[in-house]
């Protein structure tokens, strides 16, 4: 069924040069960019972005990171392409995230608390929805 997903490529991938080779493999794999724009954070954002991550002992860390540069976010849309973007993103942890995708090819630990992973990709039709809107308005 087509869908729709929202991709954030984080601060870490913007400042290593990587925007391009995230959007070339959501592309090669088939998938359209329907909407596509590098910005700065806003607290607000972050804060609806990552509630269910209030309290965790990384959050203020993850807050600290994804304000740390810009951000390019983007609305990729395909049949099951929610699923088929975070295979392509791989594992959360780069370090051990699997060779061939995103976080295993590119990403890495750089010694920090909080997990400097390239890329975010919506996890549910449901959240998906609710992310464009925080970051597509
Ligand atoms: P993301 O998929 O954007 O969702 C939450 C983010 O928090 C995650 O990617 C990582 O960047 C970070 N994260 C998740 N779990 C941990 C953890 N155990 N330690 C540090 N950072 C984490």
């Amino acid at each position: 069924m087509t869908e729709r997903t929202l991709i954030l490529i984080k601060p870490d991938a913007v400042a290593r040069g990587l925007t391009g080779e995230v959007l070339r493999r959501l592309e090669a794999k088939g998938y359209r960019i329907t909407a596509l724009q590098q910005l700065q954070a806003s607290t607000e954002q972050l804060a609806a972005h990552y509630a269910e991550h209030e309290g965790k002992p990384f959050y203020q860390p993850l807050v600290d990171f994804m304000l740390s540069g810009p951000v390019v976010a983007a609305i990729a849309e395909g049949d099951r392409v929610i699923e088929g973007f975070r295979s392509l993103a791989g594992s959360t942890e780069p370090t051990t995230a699997a060779p061939g995708t995103i976080r295993g090819d590119l990403g890495r630990d750089w010694g920090e608390k909080v997990q400097k992973n390239l890329v975010h990709g919506s996890d549910s039709p449901e959240s998906a929805e609710h992310e464009i809107g925080i970051w597509f308005g």
